[in-house]
């Protein structure tokens, strides 16, 4: 859609296709590239993690400063300089966006994909959808426009996330323009030790890992976010990692509704996560997959297994006045 309120038919066209491999569909624009499928299976997988996303986000209390977050969706107050402008990158369902414009009925938000099949018709007039690869260096999208720009679950599809973080400095507004980037760390940690090292699930991470990286875009960003955000010129930069269990143990209601959320949606990812990065990049046979994914999801339903990930959130702010010019931005920072 972008500026110019077209988009491109042929790109359109490829990203509503999908082929299929070993029981899963996968997007046909750039074939090969996304290793996540993009069947039913997995838009049901995540709705269901965005709502363990916005439980897990939702807080707790009034003193949460800095960390308080709207509705469970975004961390910091959008600005209150007229209807504001949002753009989720690689934005799977849109149901971030839905929910966005379901809270703020008068801002403009556009979701962005390489996979248009996974969103439903929009149910909100002021949410747009258009496709694209956020790698691309022009977005077709007016530079400083935007209030806030949004990513979530995009490891596993970025080489270069300072290009990314770039592009999306350059579309903000300067001065008041927001930037967030939400991440789940999957290497497990066990608390009081009780995941032993040799577990199903250290074993199967190790393999997805390797993997990703094999294919050249990491599950986990590699570089401190929040250094990178520094370098390009952001500020007020919060980054915090949230400790999410992967079942129910803990006494705390709030970490114990967390982690059923988390279970139900681990139980869909760990198939999605492991079938095409396992089969194209370390040489396992289908068969054997389903059968490591049986074991994994097995164990994080084992209560005496207290173990789980990291969310990692970061946000932070646009400086006063940036005129934007990339490419002298980029020679300041090399
Ligand atoms: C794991 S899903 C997360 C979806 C959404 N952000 C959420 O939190 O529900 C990753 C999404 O990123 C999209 N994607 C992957 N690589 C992309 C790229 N280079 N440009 C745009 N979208 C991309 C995929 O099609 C998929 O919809």
């Amino acid at each position: 859609m972008a500026n110019s309120g077209k988009i491109d038919p042929g790109l359109f066209a490829l990203s509503t296709r999908h082929y299929d491999q070993n029981d899963r569909c996968y997007g046909e624009y750039r074939r090969g590239d996304y290793l996540l499928p993009v069947d039913d299976i997995e838009q049901d997988r995540l709705d269901i993690t965005h709502k363990f996303l916005t439980v897990a986000r939702e807080d707790s209390g009034p003193d949460q400063g800095n960390k308080r977050s709207q509705y469970g969706l975004h961390a910091r107050p959008l600005p209150c300089n007229g209807p504001p402008r949002i753009l989720d990158l690689g934005c799977g369902t849109g149901i971030w966006c839905n929910d966005m414009a379901e809270h703020y009925p008068n801002a403009s938000i556009i979701g962005c994909d390489l996979n248009m099949m996974m969103i439903p018709p929009s149910i909100l007039p002021t949410t747009q959808f258009f496709p694209l690869d956020i790698r691309d260096p022009t977005w077709g999208l007016d530079p400083n426009s935007m209030d806030l720009i949004h990513m979530r679950l995009l490891g596993g599809c970025i080489t270069d996330w300072r290009a990314v973080y770039q592009n999306a400095f350059n579309h903000l507004k300067p001065g008041t323009g927001i930037f967030e980037h939400i991440e789940v760390d999957f290497r497990p940690f066990s608390y009081n030790n009780t995941l032993p090292e040799n577990s199903t699930v250290h074993y199967w991470m190790k393999e997805v890992y390797g993997a990703f990286e094999r294919s050249g875009k990491p599950l986990f960003p590699q570089d401190d976010p929040a250094a990178v955000l520094k370098q390009l010129g952001f500020v007020d930069i919060v980054h915090e990692d949230q400790e999410i269990p992967y079942h129910p143990w803990p006494e705390d209601e709030h970490l114990k509704n967390i982690a059923r959320w988390f279970n139900l949606s681990m139980q869909s990812a760990i198939p999605a996560m492991s079938l095409a990065p396992l089969t194209r990049y370390a040489g396992w046979s289908a068969k054997d997959v389903h059968q490591l994914n049986t074991e994994v999801k097995r164990e994080i339903c084992i209560s005496g297994m207290q173990e789980g990930h990291n969310l990692s959130k970061c946000w932070s702010d646009m400086p006063p006045g940036w005129v934007q010019d990339t490419s002298s931005r980029l020679a300041q920072i090399a």
